[in-house]
């Protein structure tokens, strides 16, 4: 899975350009979901505008809030994209420190998800980075302190099925990595997606190879490939690289590659 996050980024002509040239490129990629997760504003035109271009180009939200419908100024409802968007980016780092989304948020906001059928893409990310090759055991006991990745693993499945964290989508994003073009190697985030499925597997009983979990954090066409090539990583999380669609398309590309076997 590759999730492009707009972010706040794009006017509407922009975004119809970008989406459009996504599209085109996504339709042949056949062996993985692509999905874009514009500003929620542009949702409507933008599923116009490629759902005749591509059968394989997915829609996200980037957030939204856990009630059905009523007096929350400002929020979108899971049901007023229903049937547009595929699933829903939950907990982004951004969230959790501008907008004080807290990990008790996060939870309801994976049930509600699960509950209308969207696949939640929940951001876990610890903001300082481990050691991971010196320490593990220290480590392992920094994830599970407070703040740590496992730590905001847990409170997010908290009170979920099996069948429901396995559809439930991870995206292990460093917070130092995020927008600094400090990317973690390949290796390191491989590593810790690891570590975090065998927990998964050990702790909830839901087994590791059905545990998405996807990589985000200065992603680009040059680095694509090192992440891809590491078996525990399902997928990326693109910021910045996604707004260009050109770089977008050849990352998506590059994926499709590795994970069919075709680039090694
Ligand atoms: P970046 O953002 O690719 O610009 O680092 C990733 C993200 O915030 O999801």
């Amino acid at each position: 899975m590759v999730v492009a996050n707009w972010k706040m980024n794009l006017n509407l002509a922009e975004a119809l350009v970008v989406s459009g040239m996504v599209a085109k490129c996504s339709e042949p990629l056949r062996n993985i979901d692509i999905v874009l997760a514009p500003a929620s504003v542009f949702i409507y035109p933008i599923y116009e505008h490629v759902r005749i271009r591509s059968k394989n180009l997915k829609l996200a939200l980037q957030d939204f809030y856990f009630e059905p419908e009523g007096a929350f100024t400002g929020e979108i409802s899971a049901g007023m994209i229903k049937g547009v968007c595929s699933s829903v980016i939950i907990g982004h780092s951004e969230r959790r420190k501008y907008f004080g989304e807290t990990d008790e948020a996060v939870n309801k906001k994976t049930k509600f998800a699960l509950k209308n059928n969207l696949a939640p893409i929940v951001c876990v990310g610890e903001s300082e980075r481990f050691h991971l090759e010196d320490h593990y055991q220290t480590e392992l006991k920094r994830m599970k302190s407070s703040g740590g990745i496992i730590s905001q693993i847990d409170k997010a499945l908290a009170g979920l099925s099996k069948a429901d964290i396995a559809k439930v989508v991870l995206a292990y994003e460093p917070v130092w990595a995020i927008g600094t073009g400090n990317a973690a190697t390949g290796v390191y985030a491989a590593a810790v997606a690891y570590i975090v499925k065998t927990y998964i597997e050990e702790k909830y009983g839901v087994p590791a190879d059905e545990i998405r979990v996807l990589y985000g954090g200065s992603v680009d066409q040059k680095n694509v490939k090192e992440y891809m090539l590491q078996p525990s990583l399902d997928g990326l999380l693109v910021g910045s690289s996604s707004l260009n669609a050109k770089g977008f398309c050849e990352i998506c590309r590059i994926t499709s590659e590795v994970k069919s076997g075709q680039l090694l």
